[in-house]
């Protein structure tokens, strides 16, 4: 832990001049949250121009650190990270050595590890039944047996605190687009947690069956059931309240004191992950643009694949006469559900028996599927995948804890009173919050059989490369603000589009 770092450079040296405070910028829209209205779109090109001109000043009077701040909010006009890269090693130093001065003046003693981390509470935490019913005897692995309860609930404390700052990221009417980054970001932490939280369950199993009989009596009816940050994560996520398994009649939230029921229960159904990541997707504008239409693209995609299908079956079906019929029901099969999936009312109604997606948040999630490898996609899909990626783990969890449940206590009733081995093997199978994401893979179709992209299309969802033309037809050219540019050209093609 570091204390009390030197310094040489005045906080102050940090301000921006008056005239740069004066100019008023915009946060970032992401392109797929809304289009700019055409005075924003001026306005923006102006403050562009001016925070440019300043750079320039900045750079040719070696103002370093002017010129980072400028930088920066170059970044913020146009929804890009600020970076310093560009700028010489003397102006980063003195930025850190300034940083690390602010740090060093809000503590007036040294920090000091042990109570920065409040070990003293942390360490002091774990008091054994065993050991309270026959003093100087605890059962050995009771120890064990906290320890991991309570490291699996700092994770959970840690996991919930990811999920809250995506949530409110997705809150936001418009969504910047350098946000989009930080979500993906953190809902890749969220999964690397529950992958170490997944193998924890490792270190429980050497506990043997018996040794875990030594002390199970002394915790009825204490149970993981009872595990308020458990709920507020499937909750926070999205799980449906009218999927969950109920045992003993009762509803999970019967199990929980008063005021732990009132904020799981508060936590139910309201701007839950999923719910906004389905608004977020029916936001997307990319479907329709211009003369392209994406869902007649696709579907003529789908025709040429069931074509394909019948006439290589037919080809092939003099000599395995009875493998062909197979493929045929198979293949019409498909082209039923595929009709299914092109009428939008009948998809409503089977909707009614499961699917959580609206029309227009399944056609934009098969659209940023099929497309992933289009640069404007790579970011939504990143994200989809994340919660992709936290449903199977959490499911992974769920049926991994189910079989060590079942190794521990066989058949026997759970402490919490529950079925025990049964109905956690019940909620792995039907506790999951983003099904309909894996569920999407049903309508994906081979590459080679969808049509290819018009180029305008491509090029006004994409930023141009080096060298090629930008969406409004200029020369793209490679100064240090050129990643702004491509942005304010991508914006503008939406806008013109509309
Ligand atoms: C020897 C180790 C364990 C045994 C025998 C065990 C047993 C059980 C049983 C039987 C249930 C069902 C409810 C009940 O009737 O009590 C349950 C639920 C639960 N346990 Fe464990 N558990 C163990 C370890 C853990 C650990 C380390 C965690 C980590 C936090 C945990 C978290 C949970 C959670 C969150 C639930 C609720 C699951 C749901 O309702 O979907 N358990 N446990």
């Amino acid at each position: 832990m570091e204390s009390s770092p030197p310094t040489d450079a005045p906080l102050d040296t940090l301000s921006v001049s008056e005239n740069d405070t004066k100019i008023s910028t915009k946060p970032p829209v992401c392109p797929y949250q809304r289009r700019t209205s055409k005075t924003e779109r001026v306005k923006m090109e102006k403050t562009a121009e001016t925070l440019r001109r300043q750079l320039a000043e900045a750079v040719k009077e070696e103002d370093f650190l002017a010129a980072h701040q400028i930088k920066v909010r170059l970044g913020e006009a146009d929804g890009d990270d600020d970076d310093d890269d560009a700028l010489p090693d003397r102006a980063s130093r003195t930025f850190s050595t300034a940083r690390r001065a602010s740090l060093a003046n809000r503590h007036k003693e040294p920090l000091y590890y042990h109570s920065y981390l409040q070990l003293d509470k942390i360490t002091e935490s774990c008091h054994l039944e065993s050991e309270k019913a026959h003093p100087g005897k605890p059962a050995h692995d009771e120890h064990l047996f906290i320890i991991i309860h309570q490291v699996y609930e700092l994770w959970f404390k840690q996991i919930l605190w990811e999920l809250n700052s995506v949530i409110k990221i997705f809150k936001q009417e418009d969504v910047p687009e350098k946000d989009m980054f930080v979500v993906s970001g953190r809902l890749k932490r969220i999964t690397e947690i529950w992958r170490i939280i997944l193998d924890q369950l490792n270190v429980l199993e050497t506990m043997s069956p018996t040794g875990f009989l030594e002390f199970r009596d002394f915790l009825f009816p204490a149970s993981g059931f009872q595990s308020v940050q458990f709920r507020m994560i499937e909750n926070q996520l999205g799980l449906d309240p009218a999927g969950r398994i109920k045992y003993g009649k009762r509803g999970y939230c019967t199990y929980l004191n008063e005021q732990h029921a009132a904020e799981v229960n508060a936590a139910e159904g309201v701007d839950t992950l999923h719910d906004l990541m389905v608004t977020w997707l029916e936001r997307t504008p990319f479907l329709k643009m211009g003369s392209f239409d994406f869902w007649g693209h696709y579907r003529q995609g789908v025709d040429n694949m069931l074509k394909k299908d019948r006439a290589f079956i037919e080809t092939t079906s003099g000599r395995y006469p009875d493998i062909a019929e197979k493929q045929l029901e198979s293949v019409e099969a498909t082209k039923k559900s595929m009709d299914t999936l092109f009428d939008e009312d009948l998809y409503n109604k089977e909707k009614a028996s499961g699917s959580r997606f609206s029309y227009k948040a399944l056609q934009a999630a098969l659209l940023i599927n099929l497309y992933q490898d289009e640069p404007i996609f790579h970011q939504p899909y990143q994200i989809l995948n994340g919660l992709k990626d936290i449903d199977e783990l959490m499911t992974m969890w769920r049926y991994r804890h189910s079989l060590m449940v079942h190794r521990m206590l066989g058949v026997k009733m759970g402490t919490g009173g529950s079925s025990g081995f049964a109905y956690l093997r019940a909620t792995a199978s039907q506790h999951r919050v983003f099904k309909d994401l894996f569920n999407l893979s049903s309508f994906l179709i081979p590459k080679d059989q969808l049509p290819e992209l018009p180029e305008d299309y491509v090029r006004s969802i994409n930023f141009p490369k080096h060298g090629q033309k930008t969406a409004d037809g200029s020369e793209a050219h490679d100064d240090e603000i050129l990643e702004m540019e491509r942005k304010l050209a991508a914006m503008k093609m939406k806008a013109a589009q509309k």
